[in-house]
């Protein structure tokens, strides 16, 4: 493709390049150069253009781009599947996962059928957020009970590099200054006559670029840019939040001896409970055909359920989702 050879040409050097040195390299027309100019424009690229001088590479883009990703993290390249638009990436790896390997990734920056726990939506149109699912399968597969759990502290850890002070909110929303910045959504398929998973796909919705949100979740989603001022390039962060999952999966991989199995999972709890939105305070849990139940948030423990202390003393609960008590339900994502 011309665009990419093009843009190959510009990175080697900071200077301007001609559009008549380009052509020649590449063997095609002044014009054809100017269109892959404009291509590259519309990708985000910053390209500085001056008569007599020619071209420069003024700013990489920060907008999903298979070639910044590729160049960044060229283990990605025979797993990772972008698609510029798409309904729903937790879908789409569902219905096309049989012909897929172990850690495919599906990426983009805009989805126009998200999916939320529990049959709600979540948003995620427009181009500046990361919308990610990872297909896991085979003899590595990680522990359906500590999937979700270890891809918000994965999250955590990516936001705290970039100097942020997340929490998680157990078991699936991770928060800034009070506000849900990602969702996560853990889907899969027991084999009933074995009784194991046959894949798991684990889909991550992260707030990043948007500088505002629809009416009715202004007041609970925020995003990167809205908590710190600035924009992040989806590229990098992307790169950085697939390398944490990639160590963080194998350490709850069911192939584990038992005994290490173990003491990665108490170490996962532990981050986890150091970072749990809301600990101490009053909370109020729903979920499932369960009643409404307040307690004190006390952690989560060895097994990943949430330990309320109740008025009928601590009792721990494998599902759910809490608010702080007198706070309204979550409308939907965010
Ligand atoms: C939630 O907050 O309830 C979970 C949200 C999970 C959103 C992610 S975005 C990537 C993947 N594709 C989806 O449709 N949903 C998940």
């Amino acid at each position: 493709m011309k665009k990419e050879k093009i843009l190959e040409l510009l990175k080697q050097t900071n200077d301007y390049v001609s559009g008549q040195s380009l052509a020649h390299q590449l063997g095609v027309s002044r014009n054809t150069v100017w269109k892959a100019i404009k291509a590259l424009e519309e990708d985000g690229y910053e390209i500085e253009s001056q008569t007599n001088r020619g071209y420069r590479l003024k700013e990489l883009t920060s907008q999903l781009s298979a070639l910044e990703l590729t160049q960044l993290a060229p283990w990605l390249k025979d797993r990772l599947i972008l698609h510029p638009t798409i309904g729903s990436t937790n879908t789409w790896l569902k219905e096309n996962q049989d012909n897929l390997p172990d850690r495919t990734i599906v990426l983009t920056s805009d989805q126009t059928g998200g999916r939320g726990r529990q049959g709600r939506s979540f948003y995620s149109s427009g181009g500046s957020g990361i919308y990610l699912s990872v297909l896991y399968r085979g003899a590595n597969l990680p522990d359906p009970g500590f999937i979700t759990l270890a891809a918000g502290l994965a999250v955590v850890e990516l936001l705290e590099k970039s100097g942020f002070d997340p929490s998680i909110k157990w078991v699936n929303d991770v928060f800034l200054s009070q506000h849900k910045v990602c969702g996560i959504l853990t889907e899969g398929e027991l084999e009933l006559e074995s009784g194991q998973m046959k894949y798991l796909i684990l889909g991550i919705g992260l707030n990043v670029n948007h500088s505002s949100f629809p009416p009715e979740l202004e007041s609970i989603a925020t995003s990167l840019a809205l908590q710190s001022g600035h924009r992040f390039n989806l590229n990098h962060l992307t790169v950085s939040l697939i390398s944490i999952l990639d160590r963080m999966m194998p350490q709850i991989s069911l192939s584990l001896d038992p005994a290490i199995f173990r003491q990665n999972t108490d170490s996962l709890v532990e981050q986890f409970n150091r970072r749990l939105y809301a600990k101490g305070e009053e909370v109020t849990l729903s979920g499932g055909s369960q009643t409404l139940i307040t307690g004190r948030l006390i952690g989560i423990d060895s097994q990943g359920r949430l330990i309320l202390e109740t008025v009928s003393g601590q009792k721990a609960f494998p599902y759910g989702e809490y608010r702080l008590t007198g706070t309204a339900p979550d409308p939907q994502q965010n």
